[in-house]
């Protein structure tokens, strides 16, 4: 039998069973399900939703619209996809926070019922946590190599950007962090007064690759100790562009790559300058990247050549557990399962949350 704060559920033997989660993430603008048994990915299906684009950015009410509607569906493909009937679930897992309050709702109130139904514990996961879990995502096929233990993550999203200690699965502690904007908002932002579509991160990322990343020069914060800041290079961007484009009604157009080039290349730099700090104040070497910026080809690139000089062990997610999914949840809900930590039926979702 296994406690739960509102009761117990009776589950076989942990050490030999089948160990399978239903992971749901929907914190943001994408609704996800996906299941994991034993640490292996069987399933992960992500819905997004096409709603905000013509608003340049996520509109909460219509985005916890969408996981109302998507969330029936998109839980029935993961459980038919990975091949399993719902009453080989242990447990469900879902993102308590952080996020849009309205999204993280659908998500946490499908959980509840599903646990109800079920008969199953409950496991309410942390946004950030899964991110740095994403690394632990075992394949059904292919080979498994995450970081080993004590190692340093860089994760960089839409709504986040933090250099975590890692000691070990369930225990990780924030060493440095934003003061303001995130690394993901900084690309979203600058790309969007260039009149990029939304998310514009990736757009950068695809025109800085024809650009020259030496051609302009944009401010980089002082801030101290391991902390960032982006929104001085925001306006630094903003205040570039006005003042160009007074002379030149054409100069974006004109600039397009270079522009994000060295947009993309001062970001980066911006990213590993506090990273090199970290590895050198804790004397880690093993260093891994997540969260949705991690997939952005000018940081992987640096990185990995920063990595081959001071023989750092690297560590990338694949591509689709680096954005919002419901893999990592499933994954940090499998860890926290393992070590009894459940939640009750009176569980809320935060906003924010801290590690
Ligand atoms: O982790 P994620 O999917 O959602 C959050 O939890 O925030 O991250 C989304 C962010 C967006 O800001 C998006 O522009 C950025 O990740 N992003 C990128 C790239 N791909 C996604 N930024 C730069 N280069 C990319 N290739």
């Amino acid at each position: 039998m296994y406690k739960t704060k509102i009761g117990e559920v009776e589950l076989t033997d942990k050490k030999n069973a089948t160990v399978t989660i239903l992971g749901i993430e929907s914190s943001c603008d994408d609704t996800s399900a996906a299941v994991i048994r034993d640490g292996v990915i069987l399933s992960n299906v992500i819905a997004g939703q096409k709603v905000h684009e013509e608003y340049g950015g996520v509109v909460p009410e219509l985005a916890s619209r969408a996981h109302q509607q998507n969330i029936v569906p998109v839980v029935d493909r993961a459980i038919v996809r990975a091949g399993i009937s719902k009453n080989e679930i242990s447990a469900v897992a879902f993102t308590r926070g952080p996020g849009l309050l309205g999204s993280l709702l659908v998500g946490a109130s499908f959980a509840k019922g599903f646990s109800l139904a079920a008969g199953i514990p409950l496991i309410d996961v942390n946004h950030l946590q899964g991110h740095v879990l994403a690394l632990f995502i075992r394949e059904r096929e292919g080979a498994y190599n995450p970081p080993k233990f004590p190692f340093l993550c860089l994760l960089v999203s839409g709504g986040n950007s933090q250099i975590i200690l890692v000691r070990d699965y369930l225990n990780m502690k924030v060493i440095g962090q934003t003061i303001d904007d995130a690394a993901g908002e900084a690309f979203d932002k600058c790309a969007k007064v260039m009149g990029l579509p939304y998310p514009g991160g990736p757009h950068v990322d695809r025109l800085a690759q024809d650009g020259n990343p030496d051609r302009f020069t944009f401010s980089k914060p002082r801030v101290a100790g391991l902390d960032y800041s982006f929104s001085g290079l925001k306006t630094s961007f903003l205040y570039f562009l006005r003042d160009n484009l007074k002379d030149n009604e054409n100069f974006i157009r004109e600039n397009l790559n270079d522009l994000c080039a060295s947009l993309q290349y001062t970001i980066v730099d911006i990213l590993l300058n506090k990273l090199k700090k970290a590895a050198k104040q804790t004397g880690i070497r093993e260093i891994a990247l997540a969260g949705g910026v991690s997939a952005n080809s000018g940081l992987q690139n640096t990185l990995k050549e920063y990595a081959g000089k001071h023989k750092w062990n690297l560590f990338i997610p694949k591509f689709e557990y680096t954005m919002d999914n419901a893999a990592m949840i499933a994954i940090t809900g499998y860890y926290k399962f393992l070590n009894n930590e459940f939640a009750g039926q009176d569980v809320v979702p935060f906003a924010r949350t801290e590690l």
